[in-house]
């Protein structure tokens, strides 16, 4: 509803989005609608940091190392500084599992909520410095144990989860949503310093025209993954066009681009890495959410990413994952 300025005076926020979610469910509490307001803020900070590196000497590396030995950037230790502290004073929030920490982190009894928060704060760290999109990515779980909350928590299938989504720090920042209903796309409106919803019941087409997946690997590739790759860039029935690459190398753009546009997004595993790179608890299993929620499906070439059960936080998972036809013809191709 725009008044004469050409103003929008009834605009649906991610709050208020959250809260009429909220009323329509009996049990709700409105536990989660804080704690996602508590993401939101450390996602406008890194939005709003992410704008400003360039200026306020935010890029390059902290010097440091993660778990998995990936070099740490000062935009990834200022990300996850912003999304531990603003989860841990939610109130709403036990435990939190972060890539850039080895271990799980217990939220301080007198703050402890009901949640675990699964969390890639900064995802597509090689892409910073040279200004590409870039992203965030969570999960978040019902913790159903009693007492201290500890590593089993967060070891839980993606089928359990009641929440998950990225940001996109891309040409404009966006925020991507589901609760188990569907998912919604929400755009940082930075004169109203809010999201704002832009993209209601987001859906991926059956079947797409583009592939994604860092080729530079096919060395490494089983013949299953060769076939299928080589099916799209040289199609058997010559009235098919071939498909079309693109790769960022941020998974959060790449998943965008796909459930946008429709395709297949792949870090599949290979004989290098047998489980690929990406990590299950705030990578796959966040994503896989929410494709299946736009109608897709996600996989790991041999069973859905959601089943996976995981045995440490920082495991990885290969991912294949877009527009069911697409990933039921790699499938195919995998001897599935
Ligand atoms: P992160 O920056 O959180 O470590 O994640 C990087 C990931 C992911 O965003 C992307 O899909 C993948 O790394 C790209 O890896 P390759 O360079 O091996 O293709
Ligand atoms: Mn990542
Ligand atoms: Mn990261």
């Amino acid at each position: 509803m725009s008044n004469a300025h050409g103003m929008d005076t009834d605009c649906m926020t991610l709050t208020r989005f959250l809260i009429s979610e909220q009323r329509k469910c009996e049990h709700a509490t409105g536990a989660l609608t804080i704690l996602l307001n508590q993401l939101m803020t450390a996602v406008k900070a890194i939005a709003s940091a992410v704008k400003r590196a360039g200026i306020a000497n935010l890029y390059g590396i902290a010097g440091t190392a993660n778990t998995s030995g990936d070099e740490q950037k000062k935009l990834d230790v200022l990300a996850n500084d912003l999304f531990v502290n603003m989860l841990r004073s939610s109130g709403q929030a036990a435990l939190l599992v972060s890539e850039e920490d080895e271990g799980v982190i217990e939220v301080e009894v007198a703050n402890q909520g009901k949640y675990i928060v699964t969390f890639d704060p900064l995802d597509g760290s090689s892409n910073i410095d040279c200004l590409v999109s870039i992203g965030s990515i969570f999960g978040i779980y019902e913790k159903k144990s009693e007492g201290a909350p500890s590593d089993a928590d967060a070891l839980r299938p993606g089928h359990e989860l009641v929440a998950s989504g990225y940001a996109l720090y891309g040409a404009g920042c966006m925020v991507v949503l589901t609760t188990g209903c569907g998912v919604n796309g929400f755009t940082l409106d930075p004169n109203l310093g809010d999201f704002v919803l832009t993209h209601p019941t987001m859906t991926i087409k059956e079947r797409g025209k583009i592939y994604s997946i860092n080729e530079g690997y096919a060395l490494y590739w089983d013949e299953g993954m060769t076939k299928y790759i080589k099916s799209l860039k040289f199609p058997e029935d010559s009235k098919k066009a071939p498909y079309s690459a693109r790769y960022i190398g941020s998974m959060v753009a790449d998943v965008h681009r796909t459930i946008l546009y429709g395709g297949i997004f792949l870090y599949p595993s290979n004989s290098k890495s047998p489980n690929g790179k990406l990590r299950l608890l705030y990578e796959g299993n966040p994503m896989a959410f929410i494709v299946e929620q736009a109608g897709g499906a996600a996989s790991t070439g041999t069973g859905r990413i959601l089943d996976v059960v995981p045995q440490k936080i920082h495991e990885r998972v290969p991912v294949i994952l877009g527009s069911k036809q697409d990933v039921a013809d790699c499938l195919a191709a995998l001897g599935q």
